[in-house]
């Protein structure tokens, strides 16, 4: 399940589906081949993902690094470095591609070891990003970047998407945002990290000492127009609707956010009336998913960060 402190066990089935279907149509082609470059990957390079996961950063960006190059994903799932090794099998060819147990917070690798270092949705689940940010750059080599892709979900949360769901009144609107602001301040009281994360990295790396910190914004848009005709639209048409008409686990979520809610400083009266307006408009975005009627245009905010570390640093 969770540890006590209720973070997710990415290796359970529930998350690990995540890591995989929610990355299917994360990026565009071509963002990917931008990045590469804008990230400086070249064939040869050794690499380090901290918090792997499957390995999707690896698999991803192989193609710009692997040939002759060295990969090392590592993580603190026995059972995902396991499968992620398996997987691996298949597109780590002509390079080499290691998994390794490890905690990101104490990265078992010496000083100045690999030419870079990477993570993607790791910061926003530790209690202490800046920890492991400092272990990242204390691994890379002097001169080697150090990049983190990591989302503002809060920022994408309190955005107003247009949809084909009816309005909320104002007085809603404020309410929900005032429950995002308040269950993110609860997240992080209770060490659970923080979903704006993806914002602060660029202040986490300049008090770490990196240079020429720069960002990018994925510029996915989250898209779905009747009849949904592209890939993309279809892949995230599956996800709502598995989040909508098949998540066990609501009641678990609701839980969860009921418990940060309060921590951050919200009252039950008002956990309970955002319930109502969740139940209230439940039937009807199902209703619309299974008419095919539903639409949805709304931005996301997810940072790729960048930093050098100084090549008078050790
Ligand atoms: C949201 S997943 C991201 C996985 C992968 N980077 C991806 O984008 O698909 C976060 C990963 O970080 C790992 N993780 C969490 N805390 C960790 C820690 N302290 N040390 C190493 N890995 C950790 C989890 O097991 C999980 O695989």
């Amino acid at each position: 399940m969770t540890d006590d402190n209720q973070k997710p066990d990415w290796s359970e089935e529930h998350w690990r589906e995540m890591l995989v279907e929610q990355r299917k149509a994360m990026w565009l082609d071509d963002t990917i081949e931008k990045l590469a470059a804008w990230l400086e990957l070249r064939p040869g390079m050794t690499i380090i993902d901290v918090g792997c996961g499957l390995g999707y950063l690896g698999n991803t960006y192989w193609p710009y690094f692997g040939h002759g190059g060295h990969y090392v994903g590592i993580d603190n799932s026995d059972k995902l470095v396991e499968d992620a090794a398996k997987a691996a099998a298949v597109w780590a060819i002509e390079g080499k591609a290691d998994f390794v147990k490890g905690d990101a917070y104490q990265l078992p690798f010496p000083d100045c070891y690999f030419d870079a270092a990477m993570c993607q949705t790791l910061l926003m689940h530790l209690e202490h990003p800046k920890t492991a940010l400092a272990e990242m750059i204390r691994v890379t080599k002097p001169g080697g970047l150090i990049f983190c892709l990591e989302p503002d979900n809060l920022s994408a949360a309190l955005s107003k998407a247009h949809s084909s769901l009816p309005e909320f009144t104002i007085e809603e609107q404020l309410l929900i945002a005032k429950v995002n602001l308040l269950s993110n301040i609860g997240h992080i009281k209770l060490g659970r990290g923080d979903i704006s994360t993806g914002a602060k990295v660029t202040r986490m790396m300049n008090e770490l000492g990196l240079l020429e910190i720069s960002a990018r914004l994925n510029d996915r848009v989250q898209l779905l127009e009747p009849p949904y005709e592209t890939p993309h639209q279809q892949q995230l048409l599956k996800m709502i609707k598995a989040k909508w008409f098949g998540d066990e686990r609501r009641e678990y979520w609701r839980e969860r956010g009921k418990e940060e809610f309060l921590a951050g400083g919200g009252t039950l009266a008002e956990w309970e009336q955002v319930v109502g307006i969740g139940d209230r408009m439940t039937p009807v975005y199902k209703q619309q998913l299974t008419d095919g009627e539903f639409f949805l245009c709304s931005g996301t905010f997810f940072y790729v960060v960048k930093g050098r570390k100084p090549v008078a640093a050790n």
